[in-house]
């Protein structure tokens, strides 16, 4: 039982990676307050968790007024904040120019503002609003652990030029919070998963993701219990000595 006692903030948590860290988590004993802006999803996720003490928190990560009401609930319920995860993300937005790039094979020259805009308001904007009210109650307390989910698109440019970006926004996020928050023990660090089998990646079309099992030395795609692992393992005292790092579950498809 790494999280014993603990509570942590999950966003996105209603689906794939969030859900399989909900649960592995729950396992080790934390209380789990679920986001996801999927009402439903957030719910049936709380509900579904063993132990006691699970929240659903429903709202959309990149609202700020509804971030800053997720922190005082948690404030309330919990009393308190061990962990917080930004893992709630898309991989395509609106007028995001992706429909075009598959007839035409680019992508930049189709993206509007609009579809630009969104995906950064999503990863960045959401994981610092979270991570704001999370830095507030860790501060009040004898520290905490935050866990950016970022990707091998970050790492390595795979992927739209978007998602890329708000990717790598966030490994620089890691790394600036990371050194301003660690006098108060609040260690920060990110995650940057290969493909990983989720409902994200099933949209993804039958033969790009052939291609990218084929570049993966381990020749498979991962599982969200793989992720969960490497969100334990810096969640939890396994990690006590790591801030500012990413790792990067891929099966090898990025090895730098
Ligand atoms: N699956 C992969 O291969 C992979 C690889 C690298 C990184 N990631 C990242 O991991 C995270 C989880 O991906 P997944 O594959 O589990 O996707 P998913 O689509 O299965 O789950 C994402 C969840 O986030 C929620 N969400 C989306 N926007 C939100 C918002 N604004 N506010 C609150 N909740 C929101 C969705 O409703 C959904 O439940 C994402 O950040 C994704 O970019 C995934």
């Amino acid at each position: 039982m790494k999280l014993e006692g603990r509570v942590a903030w999950v966003t996105g948590g209603g689906s794939g990676l969030g859900l399989a860290i909900c649960r592995r988590f729950a396992e080790e004993g934390a209380k789990v307050a679920v986001n996801d802006v999927r009402a439903e999803a957030a719910e049936e996720a709380a509900v579904s968790l063993p132990g006691e003490g699970h929240i659903a928190l429903v709202g959309d990560i990149s609202d700020s007024a509804a971030v800053a009401e997720m922190g005082a609930t948690i404030a309330t319920a919990g009393g308190r904040l061990d962990v917080l995860v930004n893992n709630a993300g898309v991989d395509r937005t609106p007028g995001d120019g992706m429909d075009q790039m598959m007839t035409t094979g680019s992508l930049t020259p189709h993206m509007s503002d609009a579809g630009w805009t969104r995906m950064l308001e999503i990863h960045l904007n959401g994981a610092f609003f979270c991570a704001r009210e999370a830095v507030k109650m860790m501060l009040n307390q004898d520290g905490g652990a935050i866990v950016n989910m970022s990707s091998i698109a970050g790492l390595a440019g795979m992927g739209p030029i978007h998602y890329a970006t708000a990717k790598g926004g966030l490994l620089g996020f890691t790394r600036s919070l990371a050194r301003e928050v660690g006098k108060n023990n609040i260690r920060v660090n990110a995650i940057c998963p290969g493909a990983i089998d989720t409902p994200m990646t099933a949209a993804v079309p039958e033969p790009m993701m052939k291609g990218m099992i084929a570049a993966t030395p381990l020749q498979r795609m991962g599982t969200p219990e793989e992720i969960a692992a490497a969100a334990c393992f810096l969640a939890s005292d396994d990690g006590a000595f790591l801030t500012g790092q990413w790792i990067s579950p891929n099966g090898g498809i990025f090895i730098g």
